[in-house]
């Protein structure tokens, strides 16, 4: 299988994953300066020692040439396509880089993958493809033509070119759409990280709006069970949430880090931030049914593994 973006937080996790039920495993990721290489180079350091990890591709995949002579080299059975610009926030700033990355990257691999004759390909969308959606959880069907971002835009356009690929080259694509991961090795620039650290360092973190905005936060290896399971059962074109299916609130998860860290949070209160939705809540259900996917760790219990390597590890101490 082929990982790209293996080098970040869920990919990492996801190549663990793999290696443990003896999949063979490569990697394609550019390391991204977004966050320091060094992170993603711990990240990587116990899967890399693992007979079952049998490369690491350094480049970019809106590279053709590097593509041709990563899926000539590892003929991949599956890919999990990981790799993109993430984040809602940053993506206001750098627009072009996103389309860039999550459009024209995603077409060229897909375009490689069924040249290849991969049987497998996996895409990672993202909730913000939903944007703002008034009240109960987001389904697959609900209308996706409203993103709020660039980044969700991005996605949804990643998913239409699956769907494209998949009608011509008859490629299985399986497109899902992550809802808001943490856990160990989250990337640095997402909340729980981010708090954690500035609470250990004593100073304040920044809460935009009053603190009511929800999120649908999703531990890893629930999320990564889930890719697992979409993996096995893939074929045709599919879209499925990847969510804890349990909102809470931007206030509840700082009291949850309070009680982890036992640290009291110092608060500064920001207007809210544009491209961010007020809440995003997965419904599971079809995932539930057709994968047999079912999370099941909790905020608290998450959190506290969160803390426990953020404490041991130190995080992305470089950051
Ligand atoms: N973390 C979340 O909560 C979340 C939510 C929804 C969707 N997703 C999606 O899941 C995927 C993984 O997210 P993550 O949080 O692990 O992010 P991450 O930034 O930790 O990992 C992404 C990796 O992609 C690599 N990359 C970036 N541009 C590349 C390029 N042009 N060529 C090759 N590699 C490149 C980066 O170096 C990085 O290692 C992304 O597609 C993201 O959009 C994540």
């Amino acid at each position: 299988m082929l990982v790209t973006g293996g080098a970040g937080f869920i990919g990492s996790h996801l190549i663990e994953a793999c290696l443990e039920r003896s999949n063979e495993v490569a990697v394609l990721d550019s390391f991204h300066p977004f966050y320091p290489r060094e992170c993603k180079e711990a990240n990587l350091r116990s899967a890399r020692t693992h007979a079952g990890f049998a490369k690491l591709y350094e480049g970019d995949i809106r590279a053709p040439a590097f593509l041709r002579r990563v899926f000539d080299g590892f003929r991949p059975e599956a890919v999990v396509h990981l790799a993109a610009r993430a984040g809602v926030r940053p993506s206001l700033e750098a627009p072009q880089e996103y389309c860039d990355v999550n459009l024209t990257g995603t077409a060229l691999l897909l375009q490689e993958a069924a040249h290849a004759g991969v049987q497998r390909f996996i895409f990672a969308s993202s909730s913000s493809v939903y944007g703002e959606k008034p009240r109960g959880p987001f389904v697959e069907d609900a209308a996706t033509d409203r993103p709020l971002s660039p980044y969700g835009a991005t996605k949804r356009g990643g998913e239409l070119l699956c769907h494209a690929m998949h009608h011509t080259s008859g490629l299985a694509i399986t497109c899902l759409r992550i809802f808001t991961a943490y856990g160990p090795r989250q990337r640095p620039d997402l909340a729980i990280h981010k708090f954690a650290r500035l609470m250990l360092a004593g100073r304040p973190i920044p809460v935009f709006g009053d603190g009511s905005a929800e999120r649908d936060f999703t531990f890893v290896e629930d999320l990564v069970e889930g890719v697992l399971q979409a993996l096995d059962r893939a074929g045709g074109f599919h879209i499925y949430n990847l969510g804890r299916g349990r909102p809470v609130t931007l206030n509840e998860t700082i009291a949850v880090l309070e009680r982890e860290l036992g640290i009291p949070a110092k608060r500064e209160t920001l207007p809210p931030q544009p491209g961010d939705v007020p809440r995003t809540w997965a419904s599971i259900e079809r995932a539930r049914r057709e994968l047999g996917y079912e999370p099941r760790v909790e905020l608290d219990e998450g959190v506290r593994v969160f803390a426990t390597w953020l404490r041991e590890e130190g995080g992305c101490a470089s950051w």
